[in-house]
């Protein structure tokens, strides 16, 4: 089979066992849970300054072969930036690349003008230029930053990394890791395919790697005390690849979604993560060894395994508090959407596009939503491809699947919607300006699939 047909038979068996849609009920989804908290109530921060050098660099794999890859501060991934919450963030970035570039704040609700999105929020960097993001998180929670600018190489050659922002009340794990999942399509010769954007990736499901790595390892091990309280962050930064972790003989509880605590923690084997998509998952470490794996395509590609190491620790099996400072506006949901967005396969000039009511970017249209309030949008995918649809500047929640009511029990900022099927999301706008929205997939992304909202 190839890997299409693997992806249709996929999809297929998913929308009958309902394993691809997580957790959806047919219960009533009641309006996002109130609980409006803004910047002005978080505790007084410090200024936390970094700078980022986006260079060509050279990456040995582990076999010794070497990938010509883009990077920031010279390593796959960048460096993690940890911060607290109430913390100013100050990053500059140095652009010694052949091409422009620019950086988005994946999740973050920044101002409008630090979002990172070429033309729209601000001008390309240009090579030899640099360019000062600042901006004070509002939410606590995993998040991740990435070049904005021609993400189908940019993203592909290395040019992302995490961001966390921990919340200084909570009484944190014992241990807390992050595994930024990625793929690469390695040549025969071992070099790295330099045929972005190449024809078939982008008709299809954009461009599938061969060799995944974590944190740009392949199946990296972390040694772990056994008993210890560990959440593990997990970050699909691959441009198109979509995971499904299955840790073997452990229920680990997802406490995050997209950054944002969830309503209740539900297993963490059940989630798949479309490109952009994050969850922080939590257990105590057992005396044995786990054996992680992407189940998603039965590829059965090793994201990592958790090593029993060290004395055992007694630690308190509780999971952490929820997090505060998940703001959701007070609102209720309409039953008709708003709006309505189709993703569709285009022709332009010639030239397989990707389109959003069969408009590209820069012809998009601009939806306007209004600051406070929840709208409703309804995406529907009358493509064979999937599409992870990403929203910038605002949180959603996903109401209802194919006209069906559901509720996730959950936020996001990004949703796939398979082929065929239709995803109705309540958009929190609580951001001004205008913010992109587009697939995730950045093959499909930079052939056109993008679109404007204006919150104000
Ligand atoms: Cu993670 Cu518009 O992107
Ligand atoms: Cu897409």
């Amino acid at each position: 089979m190839t890997r299409r047909t693997v992806l249709v038979a996929l999809a297929l068996a998913l929308s009958i066992t309902g394993a691809g849609l997580l957790r959806w009920s047919l219960a009533e989804a009641g309006p996002p849970a109130p609980g409006v908290v803004g910047v002005e109530a978080l505790p007084d921060g410090a200024i936390r300054s970094f700078s980022l050098v986006a260079e060509p660099a050279s990456r040995t794999r582990p076999d010794g072969l070497e990938l010509d890859v883009w990077a920031y501060n010279g390593t796959v991934p960048g460096p993690e930036l940890r911060v607290d919450l109430g913390d100013t963030v100050v990053v500059e970035l140095a652009n010694r690349l052949p091409e422009p570039t620019t950086i988005h704040w994946h999740g973050v609700r920044v101002p409008n003008d630090m979002d990172g999105v070429p033309w729209l929020n601000q001008d390309p960097v240009e090579p030899g230029e640099s360019f000062t993001y600042e901006f004070r998180p509002p939410d606590a929670g995993t998040f991740w930053f990435h070049s904005h600018t021609r993400g189908a190489e940019q993203l592909e050659r290395g040019l992302y990394g995490s961001l966390v922002v921990e919340d200084p009340r909570e009484v944190g794990p014992d241990v807390d890791l992050t595994w930024m999942v990625d793929d690469w399509l390695v040549t025969d010769a071992g070099a790295l395919d330099v045929n972005f954007s190449a024809f078939h990736d982008v008709t299809h499901n954009g461009r599938w790697g061969n060799v995944v790595t974590t944190n740009g390892v392949v199946a990296p091990q972390a040694p772990i005390a056994p008993g210890s309280h560990v959440r593990l962050r997990i970050v699909n930064a691959s441009n198109a690849r979509v995971i499904a972790p299955i840790f073997d003989g452990l229920v680990p509880r997802v406490t995050s979604v997209d950054g944002l605590a969830v309503d209740d923690p539900f297993d963490g084997n059940e989630f798949v993560l479309a490109p952009g998509n994050r969850i922080d998952v939590e257990f105590v470490m057992p005396d044995s060894v786990v054996a992680v794996d992407d189940d998603f395509n039965g590829e059965g590609y090793r994201l990592g395994t958790l090593v029993p190491h060290g004395a055992r620790r007694s630690t308190d099996v509780s999971a952490a508090p929820p997090r505060p400072f998940v703001a959701m506006s007070d609102g209720s949901v309409a039953p008709d959407p708003d709006h309505v967005y189709t993703l569709d396969f285009l022709e332009v000039d010639g030239s397989p596009a990707w389109g959003m009511n069969e408009r590209t970017l820069p012809d998009a249209d601009t939806w306007m939503l209004e600051l406070g309030a929840i709208s409703t949008a309804r995406l529907v995918n009358r493509s064979q491809a999937i599409h992870p649809i990403h929203v910038h500047g605002q949180f959603f929640r996903v109401v209802a699947v194919d006209g069906i009511v559901v509720d996730e029990g959950f936020t996001r900022d990004t949703v796939l919607v398979w082929p065929g099927q239709s995803i109705d999301i309540a958009i929190d706008a609580t951001a001004p300006g205008t913010w992109l929205v587009h697939c995730h997939i950045q093959e499909h992304a930079d052939a056109g699939m993008a679109t404007l909202l204006d919150v104000g």
